[in-house]
């Protein structure tokens, strides 16, 4: 489906009922499995996008902030480098940090589109909208789609920066992450860049703190997966009686995020004829958040013929933004 809004020079093209088709599949496996698990991409509804933009300005949250000091820094000559016609950008929320790409190519003359592609239909609407009222040079053309599936699916007109900000990389685990990075790999073209943040291994307190953070505000985010799968399923899980965990687990380098149930829970989704039962103390994985060191990002990356150019830290060594290329094997293709 394709719609058109020319109040703001708004392309929109909605995959949304494809994602919608495949939740119902996927929350029947998760919740299942042993131990239960409900994949991350589903905090992110209208209210799940507004409590992450909370996060986001929290004191304990520093990665924002340490990926927005690399933007600031680098973004004039990361575009330079590129020389995008185009700026995609997978996960792209509300692109609040997206505004300095585009701020560097307003000022370089270069390129004239962006397509941003996200889950959230509100966060990719509000977003468009306000970038169109500040950048009237550019085209917006957004995509409602996962990127694990819908890479194929975003228009190219030129030379394309694909962009992933904030570490969401990380929220794959290994093998969604290799099978992503070999569909990127797919889609680059020779003189296509891939433009990548990874959150780094660090002190596991301020890992664990950034996770756990004092106003409730993570805890408020974890437990909105289960509204969401209460709305759309006709569910009662009771979401009050879930506890908020995030622990870093050392042997995988990442964070996990839980909801624990605090007593025995017996609940229903109606609509997928679908009886769960959890007993006091048991949880239910929302999301993990792996670490990385730059040998780590660049043995996955170079697994699917990706190489880095360019490695960029902020001054506390917390956060590290990666050009990538398409790598050698690719040539003569
Ligand atoms: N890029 C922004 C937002 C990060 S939050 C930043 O760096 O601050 C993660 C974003 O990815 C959310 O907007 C969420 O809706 C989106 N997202 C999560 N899983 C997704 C998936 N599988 N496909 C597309 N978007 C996804
Ligand atoms: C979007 N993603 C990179 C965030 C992260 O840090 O893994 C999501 C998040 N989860 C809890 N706080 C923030």
């Amino acid at each position: 489906m394709s719609r058109s809004s020319p109040r703001v020079g708004l392309t929109h093209i909605d995959l949304g009922d494809d994602l919608r088709g495949n939740m119902a599949e996927e929350i029947r496996a998760g919740l299942t499995d042993e131990p239960k698990w409900i994949a991350s991409k589903y905090f992110y509804d209208e209210r799940g996008s507004k409590l992450f933009e909370q996060i986001t300005a929290l004191p304990e949250y520093y990665l924002t902030r340490a990926e927005t000091r690399i933007l600031e820094r680098a973004s004039d000559s990361i575009v330079t480098a590129a020389q995008p016609d185009e700026l995609v950008e997978l996960g792209s929320g509300f692109s609040r940090k997206t505004r300095l790409l585009l701020e560097a190519m307003q000022r370089l003359q270069v390129g004239y589109r962006y397509l941003p592609l996200d889950v959230s239909e509100e966060a990719l609407l509000t977003a468009s909208k306000s970038l169109a009222r500040d950048y009237p040079w550019l085209e917006i053309v957004g995509v409602v789609g996962d990127f694990m599936s819908h890479l194929e699916d975003i228009p190219r007109d030129g030379t394309q920066l694909l962009c992933f900000l904030g570490s969401t990389v990380g929220n794959l685990d290994p093998d969604e992450r290799a099978a992503f990075y070999r569909r990127v790999s797919a889609r680059l073209e020779q003189r296509d860049r891939f433009l990548v943040g990874f959150d780094l291994v660090k002190d596991k307190r301020v890992l664990e703190s950034a996770y756990n953070d004092s106003r409730g505000i993570t805890a408020e985010f974890n437990r909105n997966i289960l509204l969401v799968i209460n709305r759309e399923f006709a569910g009662n899980l009771p979401v009050d009686e879930f506890e908020h965990v995030a622990r870093y687990v050392d042997e995988r380098d990442r964070i996990e995020m839980w909801l624990r149930a605090r007593r025995a829970i017996h609940a229903r989704l109606d609509h997928l004829d679908l009886e769960v039962s959890l007993c006091a103390g048991e949880a239910i994985r929302t999301e993990i958040s792996s670490k990385f060191t730059r040998d780590r990002a660049e043995r996955e990356l170079s697994a699917a013929d990706l190489t880095i150019e360019r490695w960029l830290t902020d001054e506390q060594c917390r956060f590290a933004l990666a050009t990538v290329a398409p790598g050698d094997r690719r040539q003569g293709e």
